[in-house]
C-alpha cells in the first residue's frame, strides 16, 4: 500500500494493493427500508462505487436514549456493504446531537452574539467547547470505534461532519470560559492581552480574565483584535474538539486513517483549514459549484491539494446536479458533473464522492441531487454516474500520484481573509477571496499553470508569488517575502496589503508598512472608490473598489501603470522595484480579471513564468499535472462549452471521449494523458 500511497490513506478491505481511485458517497440507509438496501449495492456495484460515507447523522438512531443502543441495523448495512466489496469511511455520528441529549442538556446548544440560542431542528447544534457535549460525544465515538474498528469493511474514520458547518461561532459561558483559557495561553497576562487589544482605545483596559468576553452584539463596533482572535479562537476550539475525537480513535484503532471533511469552497471562512491540514490522516474536502463561478472550483481544489502538501486528498462531497442552498438551484449541464469530478481529479483528489447515494424522499434536503435521483436508476443523472464509475476506472493509474508544482502560486492566507474584511475599514466593499480568485481566473485566462498555497507554505519553490490583500503581515512573514524577494523571486502584492501586524495595529511611517520598503512605495491616505466608480490607467484598463496616493520612495522602482482618471491622475497605479535577480510589485486597484491580463502578461515576461500549453488554447483549455514514478499526467479541461482543438500536445489517451477526434475535447470535456518522462 505504501508504496501507491503515503503512510495514511485509505485502508482498503479488499486487494489493497490495487491501485484505485475511491467512488462513492455520502450513505443514509436510515432513511430507507431494509428491502431498498440490497437495491442500493446492487446499483453501487453498477456503478462501480468502492466506497461510502456512513452513520453520519445517525446518533439519534444508534443511541435512541442516553442508556440505549441499537447497533444492529447497522451491523447489518456494514455487513452487507463488505459482502459487496464496498469499503466504509465510517463516521463517528456526532454532527447532530438526538432530541434526548437537547432536551437534557440544553446547555450544549449554541448561542449566537445577540442571545439568541440555536435550537434543535435541524443539525449541528452544539457548543464546541461544550464539556458536557463532548462528553456525550466522545462516548460515541468510543462506541463506534469499539464496535466497527476491526470491521473488516472500515476504510476510514469520518470525524463529525463538516465541523463548523453551522456552529463556528458560539458566543455561549462555554464559549466565553475557552476564549480566557485560549488568550491565556497567548498571551499571558492580562498587561500583555489590553496591549495586543488596543483597549486605551475607548476605556477597554481589562483588569481580570474574567471580565473578557465574546465579541457579542455591542452598542458599535467591538474591539477589532478581540474580533480577529476569536475568529482564530473559533477554529482553534473545533480543531481541539477534531483532535480530542481523533484521540479516542487513535487510541482504539491505531492503524484506521483519520479524516473530516474540510469545507475549502466559496466563502466558508470561519475555519482556518491550512492550520487544520496537520491533524488528519488525510485531507478530504466537500465543495459545491456555485452558481456561475466555474474557477471556484478549481481555485478550491487547487488550495486543497496544496494544503495536502501535493499529496492524494478525497473529495468526499459534491453533487451529481442541483443542491438545494442556492437561491435558485441550476441542475448541471450535460458533462457538468464530469468536469467537475475530473477537476477535482487533476488537483490531487484520490477519491471522488458525493452528497448523497439515494435523493431522499423526507426532510430538508430532498430537492437535493444525488447518485441515485428521485426519477431512479433509469435517468440521466444516474447513466453519468455509471459512466464516471467506469471513466475513474481507466484513470486507475494515476492513484497515488502527486502534483505536480507550477512555476508560479497565489498566497492564501486565512488572517489576511478574517482581518481585511473587518468591520469600520476605509471601504466595506472589500472581498478577500474575490480578488484572489480574480487573478486565478486571469492566470487560467492566460493559459498559465499556477498553484493556490497558504502563507506558510514554502515560498522558494516558486518563480512568481502573486499574494492579494496581504493585509495581516508578522514582522517573520516580512522578513520571508524579503527573503523570497532578495533570492531572485518575484513577488506582486495589492492595495491593503501590508497594512497590520498580528494584532490588527497599523504598521506606522505610511502604508503599505510591512511590504513598505520592499516594494519602495508610500502612501500617506488610501482612496477607496464609491459604487459604480472606475478609474482609468494608461495600460488601457480600468479598476474599481480602491485607488491609492502612491510615492515612490526608491529609484528601482519602475511604474508599470499610471492613473489617467480620478484623483490621482498622473500618479503611479502599477509599479515593481526591481531588487538584484528578483523584484516586488505592487497594484493599487482591483482590476478584475480580464483588467489584471496585460499586468499579469509583463509579470510572467520579468519571472520568466511561461505556459506550457500551446498558445492557441490559453485561455479555453486549463492545465493541471499530476506526477508519478514513470509518467506525468496532462488533465486537460475545457473551460468553455464550446469544442476546443488541441494541436501539438502529445501522449497516450487515458480517458476516452476526446479521443473521437483526436485533440479535441467537447464542451466541457476533460482529457487526460499519460506523458512518460
Ligand atoms: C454539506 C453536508 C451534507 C449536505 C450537503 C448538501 O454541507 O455535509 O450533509 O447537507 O452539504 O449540499
Amino acid at each position: 500500500m505504501a508504496a501507491i500511497h503515503g503512510p495514511r490513506w485509505l485502508r482498503w478491505p479488499s486487494e489493497p494493493a490495487r491501485r484505485r481511485l475511491a467512488y462513492g458517497a455520502d450513505y443514509n440507509p436510515e432513511q430507507w427500508p431494509r428491502e431498498v438496501w440490497e437495491e442500493d449495492v446492487l446499483a453501487m456495484r453498477q456503478a462501480g462505487v468502492n466506497i461510502v460515507s456512513l452513520a453520519i447523522f445517525s446518533w439519534a438512531r444508534l443511541q435512541p436514549s442516553a442508556d440505549r443502543w441499537d447497533f444492529g441495523w447497522l451491523d447489518q448495512v456494514m455487513d452487507l456493504l463488505h459482502a459487496h466489496g464496498i469499503a466504509v469511511d465510517l463516521a463517528t455520528a456526532t454532527a447532530s446531537p438526538p432530541p434526548w441529549l437537547t432536551a437534557a442538556h440544553p446547555e450544549i446548544l449554541p448561542v449566537g452574539h445577540d442571545g439568541r440560542t440555536l435550537w434543535p431542528g435541524a443539525r449541528q447544534h452544539w457548543r464546541p467547547t461544550s464539556p458536557v457535549f463532548r462528553e456525550h460525544a466522545l462516548r460515541l465515538v468510543r462506541a463506534m470505534a469499539e464496535r466497527y474498528g476491526s470491521h473488516p469493511a472500515l476504510a476510514a474514520w469520518h470525524v463529525n461532519n463538516e465541523l463548523g458547518c453551522h456552529n463556528v461561532y458560539d458566543y455561549s459561558d462555554d464559549a466565553a470560559t475557552a476564549f480566557r483559557v485560549w488568550l491565556r495561553e497567548r498571551y499571558g497576562t492580562v498587561e500583555e492581552l489590553n496591549r495586543a487589544w488596543a483597549t486605551s482605545f475607548w476605556s477597554q483596559a481589562y483588569g481580570d480574565w474574567a471580565e473578557i468576553l465574546p465579541p457579542r452584539l455591542a452598542a458599535s463596533y467591538p474591539n477589532p483584535t478581540q474580533q480577529l482572535d476569536f475568529k482564530r479562537f473559533s477554529s482553534d476550539a473545533l480543531k481541539h474538539y477534531l483532535r480530542a475525537e481523533r484521540e479516542v480513535l487513535t487510541e482504539l484503532t491505531p492503524d484506521i486513517p483519520v479524516t473530516t471533511n474540510f469545507m475549502v469552497m466559496g466563502d466558508t471562512k470561519g475555519m482556518n483549514f491550512a492550520d487544520w491540514a496537520r491533524e488528519v490522516d488525510f485531507v478530504s474536502n466537500d465543495h459545491y459549484l456555485l452558481d456561475g463561478e466555474r474557477d471556484e472550483l478549481s481555485f478550491s481544489a487547487n488550495l486543497t491539494g496544496r494544503l495536502a502538501n501535493g499529496d492524494p486528498w478525497f473529495l468526499m462531497e459534491h453533487s451529481t446536479s442541483a443542491v438545494n442552498w442556492q437561491p435558485v438551484n441550476l441542475a448541471k449541464q450535460p458533462g457538468g458533473m464530469v468536469r467537475d469530478s475530473l477537476t477535482h481529479v487533476a488537483y490531487g483528489a484520490d477519491a471522488v464522492c458525493f452528497f448523497q447515494w439515494r435523493q431522499s424522499a423526507g426532510g430538508a434536503e430532498k430537492y437535493h441531487s444525488a447518485m441515485v435521483p428521485h426519477a431512479g436508476t433509469d435517468s440521466e443523472v444516474f447513466r453519468s454516474v455509471v459512466d464516471l464509475g467506469a471513466t475513474l476506472e481507466a484513470l486507475a493509474p494515476i492513484a497515488g500520484t502527486r502534483r505536480r508544482r507550477a512555476q508560479a502560486a497565489i498566497v492564501f492566507d486565512w488572517d489576511s481573509w478574517w482581518a481585511s474584511e473587518l468591520d469600520s475599514h476605509p471601504t466595506s466593499r472589500l472581498r478577500y477571496r474575490q480578488e484572489a480568485l480574480d487573478w486565478y481566473t486571469a492566470f487560467a485566462a492566460a493559459g498559465v499553470r499556477v498553484d493556490v498555497i497558504g502563507s506558510a507554505g514554502e515560498f522558494a519553490h516558486y518563480d512568481l508569488l502573486v499574494a492579494p490583500i496581504l493585509h495581516v503581515v508578522p514582522q517573520a512573514l516580512a522578513d520571508r517575502l524579503t527573503a523570497y524577494v532578495g533570492g531572485g523571486g518575484h513577488l506582486v502584492t495589492t492595495y491593503f496589503s501590508g497594512i497590520v501586524n498580528e494584532h490588527d495595529h497599523v504598521w506606522l511611517g505610511g502604508y503599505p508598512g510591512a511590504l513598505r520598503e520592499l516594494l519602495g512605495l508610500r502612501i500617506e491616505e488610501f482612496g477607496p472608490l464609491r459604487d459604480g466608480d472606475r478609474v482609468h490607467l494608461d495600460l488601457g484598463v480600468s479598476g474599481t473598489l480602491w485607488s491609492d496616493r502612491i510615492d515612490v520612495t526608491d529609484p528601482d522602482v519602475k511604474i508599470v501603470a499610471s492613473y489617467t482618471s480620478g484623483d490621482h491622475t498622473g500618479r503611479p497605479a502599477i509599479t515593481t522595484r526591481l531588487a538584484g535577480a528578483g523584484s516586488a510589485s505592487y497594484v493599487s486597484t482591483r482590476l478584475g480579471p480580464d483588467g489584471l491580463g496585460p499586468v499579469l502578461a509583463e509579470l510572467l515576461a520579468v519571472s520568466g513564468v511561461r505556459p506550457e500549453l500551446p498558445e492557441a488554447v490559453a485561455g479555453a483549455v486549463e492545465l493541471a499535472v499530476r506526477t508519478g514514478d514513470d509518467a506525468d499526467y496532462w488533465f486537460l479541461i475545457n473551460r468553455t462549452d464550446e469544442s476546443v482543438a488541441v494541436d501539438g500536445v502529445t501522449g497516450e489517451v487515458l480517458r476516452a471521449p476526446c479521443l473521437a477526434e483526436g485533440l479535441t475535447l467537447g464542451p466541457r470535456e476533460v482529457c487526460v494523458l499519460r506523458r512518460p518522462h
